[in-house]
């Protein structure tokens, strides 16, 4: 049988245990997950997925980004699979669902359309995505970005992490440097489900967000070079203070969001001193930037705006600035079909929804732009994230992916 039955729900308990089962990968003292990408822990974690996946057999698939493809057949071999996933790295104090819901929920969809004997007529296919945070690497949306064709494979693979350890050669080490190229396969559609790690749902009280649209963004690494020289010794006029500089910097990030009003967001997250020793004034300090906002036209005027002001900040301290900017993304509005499909499966299980524009980055935003895409939110406990504290409660979960079985079902089961 093709056709889905409303009584037809996902198995909330056997979510919630696979849930917390991958939560032990990674398990930080307090409460949350510390699960860096191509880490050992990483490789952990993919294999305890990857065996999940095949016990209920599925075909597991890796690329060269490490990105993990999990199929199901579907009745008709000439459809095109419906894709649905999200990433298993975290961030250094992440949470256990930022990421991990979309995977988790996307394995128990697989495990009930066994339970109900359901043949999709579309083959199905289950994504982990690789280093989706870019907390290691400093680049975030890596796996997607180089499978959608934004990043080379090469370029991706020789970013080092602060201890000098490339893309690549993490890859090798954990075992997962698969060996199909990663780049884009023809699919029918995705469906991302995702915590809204933002307090919008929950403030108002609503079961699920039906995602529009994701906000533009621009990320830099910035290097400021001053001089190292002796604290005790050296008088204001001599010094070349790169940190003193990179604080000037810093506070042009928060101001220059700030007169953007409730919808700005600036952030320097990443700071590394050099030599970050008591005593000596830092020769050099390297910080990372990045600009949000859901009207690109904002971010366009913050990449021209912050690299000239930020110039003018390092050429009066007396030290130089190397800014590179290593991505812009462009708001990305998702596929109105897909998105219906979304707003239909909520509104059948009368679950209170919303739209909503994304303000976090996802896989879901460079699939986007090969395949018909849509996500879904579930609110988080005040609207926390990227913090071990991130919470959300069973039926939360359960909401969410009985949303992402219904949509993912309508869409391998439509009619061409
Ligand atoms: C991903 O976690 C992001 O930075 O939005
Ligand atoms: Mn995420
Ligand atoms: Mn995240």
């Amino acid at each position: 049988m093709t056709g889905l039955q409303t009584n037809q729900r996902i198995d909330s308990r056997r979510l919630w245990d696979s849930l917390m089962d991958m939560a032990r990968f990674g398990a930080t003292p307090k409460g949350g997950v510390k699960r860096l990408t191509l880490t050992d822990i990483d490789r952990q974690g993919r294999d305890h997925f990857r065996a999940h996946c095949e016990a209920v057999g599925l075909t597991v698939r890796v690329d060269a980004m490490g990105n993990m493809f999990a199929r199901r057949p579907g009745r008709d071999p000439d459809r095109l699979p419906v894709l649905f996933g999200s990433h298993l790295d975290s961030q250094p104090t992440g949470g256990k669902f930022d990421g991990a819901l979309g995977v988790i929920a996307g394995l128990e969809v697989m495990r009930s359309l066994d339970d109900f004997g359901i043949v999709t007529e579309a083959p199905l296919e289950l994504i982990n995505w690789t280093d989706e945070e870019g907390s290691r690497f400093g680049h975030s949306l890596m796996g997607s970005g180089v499978w959608a064709g934004v990043y080379t494979q090469d370029r991706m693979q020789a970013l080092a992490d602060l201890d000098g350890v490339t893309v690549g050669a993490a890859l090798r080490d954990i075992g997962y440097a698969g060996p199909e190229p990663a780049a884009p396969f023809p699919a029918d559609a995705y469906f991302e489900l995702h915590i809204e790690q933002g307090p919008i749902l929950e403030a108002e009280g609503k079961q699920i967000g039906i995602v529009t649209s994701a906000q533009a963004q621009v990320w830099y690494d910035a290097v400021v070079t001053g001089r190292d020289s002796h604290a005790g010794t050296t008088p204001p006029a001599a010094r070349r203070d790169a940190l003193v500089a990179a604080a000037g910097i810093i506070e042009l990030v928060d101001r220059l969001m700030r007169a953007r009003g409730e919808a700005g967001r600036g952030t320097v997250g990443r700071l590394n001193v050099m030599p970050n020793s008591c005593n000596v004034i830092p020769g050099e300090v390297r910080f990372s930037v990045e600009f949000r906002h859901p009207d690109e036209a904002e971010v366009e005027r913050l990449a021209g705006q912050f690299p000239r002001e930020a110039e003018v900040i390092a050429r009066d301290r007396g030290v130089t600035l190397e800014l590179t900017e290593l991505f812009r993304i462009p708001a990305q509005p998702f596929d109105p079909g897909c998105v219906d499909l979304v707003r239909q499966a909520a509104s059948r299980l009368g679950l209170s929804a919303r739209e909503i524009v994304s303000g976090a980055g996802h896989d879901a935003v460079y699939v986007a732009r090969h395949v018909p895409t849509a996500m879904i939110f579930v609110p988080c406990k005040d609207g926390l994230s990227h913090n071990e504290l991130e919470s959300i409660l069973p039926e939360e979960a359960e909401a969410g992916c009985q949303v992402l079985f219904e949509a993912v079902v309508a869409r391998a089961n439509r009619a061409l």
